[in-house]
């Protein structure tokens, strides 16, 4: 598949450029500057093309069987960016996706999402913007499926998860791992219009995507 990733120079996005460089799919790297693209062709990039979440992808896009998003506005940006790019920038994805004809979509959300008014105070509007994207994308028409990781962390990667629609208890994941499931999910053929929670655990990735 061709797989066009938002979010390819961060964490997540560098760690699943390199699980993607042996896989047999095309990786196609939206970046915002030209200076971070042979880095990520090292990593594993197939191409990369520059573009911004905060305007049309449209021509960035063309051609792709795939999107996964894993952008993010980040925890140092104020409310405002969060909207622009973690809600507005992931609808404006699934809506060119659409008009394009690219049926599946992968995003990269977290636990809780889905009750931002059960969070902390300060992550609810991060939580209601990633509720919003996820809704939408939801409601879209697409073949989606929703990651929901816990807190991530810059640990080695164990390759086990544990996973569910909904897990009770708040967990962490390396992100490394996350950037395995997505991989994972991109080969899976069970995980079609489907949201679950993926926390670090005991299960292989692929087995643990298999039991959903
Ligand atoms: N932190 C957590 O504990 C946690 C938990 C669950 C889920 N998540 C989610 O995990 C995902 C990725 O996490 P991460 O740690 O890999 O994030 P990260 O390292 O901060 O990477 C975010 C990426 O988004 C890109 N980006 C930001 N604004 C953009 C825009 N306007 N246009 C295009 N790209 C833009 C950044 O580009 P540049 O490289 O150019 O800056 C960066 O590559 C996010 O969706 C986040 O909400 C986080």
């Amino acid at each position: 598949m061709h797989v066009f990733i938002a979010g390819a120079n961060g964490q997540i996005g560098q760690h699943l450029l390199q699980e993607m460089a042996d896989s047999g799919h095309e990786a196609r790297a939206l970046i915002r500057h030209p200076d971070q693209g042979p880095d990520l062709q090292k990593l594993g990039a197939t191409e990369t093309v520059l573009g911004d979440l905060e305007h049309d992808c449209s021509e960035a896009m063309r051609g792709c069987d795939a999107v996964i998003f894993t952008a993010g506005s980040g925890p140092h940006t104020g409310p405002d960016k969060t909207i622009d790019v973690d809600q507005n920038g992931a609808i404006q994805l699934v809506d060119t996706a659409k008009a394009m004809g690219i049926k599946r979509f992968i995003m990269v959300s977290t636990m809780r999402a889905e009750e931002p008014e059960k969070g902390p105070e300060k992550l609810r509007h991060y939580l209601q913007a990633k509720r919003n994207a996820d809704e939408h994308l939801k409601s879209s028409g697409l073949n989606y499926t929703i990651v929901r990781p816990g807190r991530l962390t810059n640990d080695d990667g164990s390759g086990k998860v544990e996973v569910s629609t909904r897990l009770e208890t708040f967990g962490e994941i390396p992100r490394q791992d996350v950037a395995r499931v997505l991989l994972a999910v991109l080969d899976s053929d069970n995980t079609d219009n489907r949201v679950f929670d993926v926390v670090a655990g005991g299960t292989p990735v692929q087995d643990a995507l298999a039991s959903l």
